[in-house]
C-alpha cells in the first residue's frame, strides 16, 4: 500500500511562553535538513501571533476552537479568527478537553464542521479509557466514539488522531499490534462515511511518542503519522520524531 505523506503534529498544551520562539526557530532550521514530512505546531492562542510570521516550513496549529460564529462567549476563539492568523490545523476532540470542559461528542462535530468550513483542517482526537481498554471493547468503543464525533455529511479536509488516554503522557503505549488493529477499525469507519474521500484522510498515533519508540510506531501499517505532546517541545526531540518517519510512498 502508498503511503500518504506522514503527518507529524506537536500538540504544546497549556505550556510555551513567548521564549518558546526559539524551540520554534530550532525546529526550522532542523527541517531544513530532514526529508519531506509535513509538520505542524499547536502551540497556546497566544502564541499564535507571534508564530505565524516566523512559521516557513512548519504548519501552524491551534489546539481547539469555538463552533459558533461569533457572538457574545467571553474567552472563546472561534475557527475564523484562527484563519486569520495563517492556521491551518485545529485539534478538536482532545481527551483532555472532553474531560476538562465536558465536551459532547455533537459539541466536537460541530468543530469539525466549523473548522472546514473555514478552510482549517480539524485534528479530531478519539481514544479509549483504561478500562474500556481492559474491557476488551475498545475498537468497538473507539469507532462508536469517531462515528459520533463525524458531523453529517463530513469530506476532507480531515485528520484523525487516535490517542488512548492511558497512553498520553504517562510513558505507556500500546503494542504495534494494538495500534494497527485500532487503525484498521478507525479505518473502516472512515471508508464508510467518507468513500473515496477517505483515502486523503491520515490517521495519527498519538500518547508518549517518544524519539526512542518512534520509528516503530511510525511503521506500523496504517499510522500516518503522529500526535506528539511532551517530546514536541524540546526541538531536538520532536526533530527526532519528525526523522524516524518513513518517506511518503514507502511501506
Ligand atoms: P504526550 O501527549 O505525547 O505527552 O503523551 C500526547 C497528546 O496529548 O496529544
Amino acid at each position: 500500500m502508498t503511503r500518504p505523506q506522514p503527518l507529524i503534529v506537536g500538540n504544546w498544551k497549556m505550556f510555551g511562553r513567548a521564549s518558546s520562539v526559539e524551540v520554534l526557530a530550532a525546529i526550522e532550521t532542523g527541517l531544513e535538513h530532514s526529508a519531506p514530512v509535513e509538520v505542524a505546531i499547536c502551540p497556546p492562542f497566544t502564541l499564535l501571533a507571534l508564530f505565524a510570521p516566523l512559521c516557513r516550513a512548519v504548519r501552524l496549529g491551534a489546539q481547539d476552537c469555538n463552533p459558533r460564529p461569533d457572538g457574545p462567549h467571553t474567552g472563546e476563539v472561534n475557527a475564523a479568527m484562527l484563519a486569520d492568523f495563517g492556521v491551518r490545523y485545529v485539534i478538536v476532540g482532545h481527551s483532555e478537553r472532553r474531560a476538562d470542559q465536558a465536551e459532547t461528542d455533537a459539541q466536537i462535530a460541530d468543530k469539525v464542521t466549523a473548522a472546514q468550513s473555514h478552510g482549517l483542517t480539524p485534528i479530531l482526537c478519539v481514544g479509549e479509557s483504561r478500562t474500556v481498554r481492559e474491557s476488551g471493547h475498545a475498537e468497538a468503543a473507539v469507532s462508536a466514539q469517531l462515528q459520533a464525533g463525524l458531523p453529517d455529511g463530513v469530506g476532507a479536509p480531515l485528520v484523525i488522531a487516535y490517542e488512548p488516554i492511558w497512553a498520553i503522557g504517562t510513558g505507556l503505549v500500546p503494542t504495534t499490534a494494538e495500534i494497527a488493529q485500532m487503525h484498521a477499525a478507525l479505518r473502516q469507519v472512515l471508508n464508510a462515511r467518507l468513500g473515496a474521500a477517505s483515502a486523503g484522510v491520515r490517521i495519527l498515533y498519538g500518547g508518549s511518542v517518544k524519539p526512542a519508540g518512534a520509528a516503530e510506531i511510525l511503521a506500523t501499517a496504517g499510522v500516518d503519522g503522529a500526535l506528539v505532546g511532551g517530546a514536541s517541545l524540546v526541538a531536538q526531540d520532536f526533530l527526532s520524531i519528525i526523522r524516524a518517519a518513513p518517506a511518503a510512498g514507502a511501506g
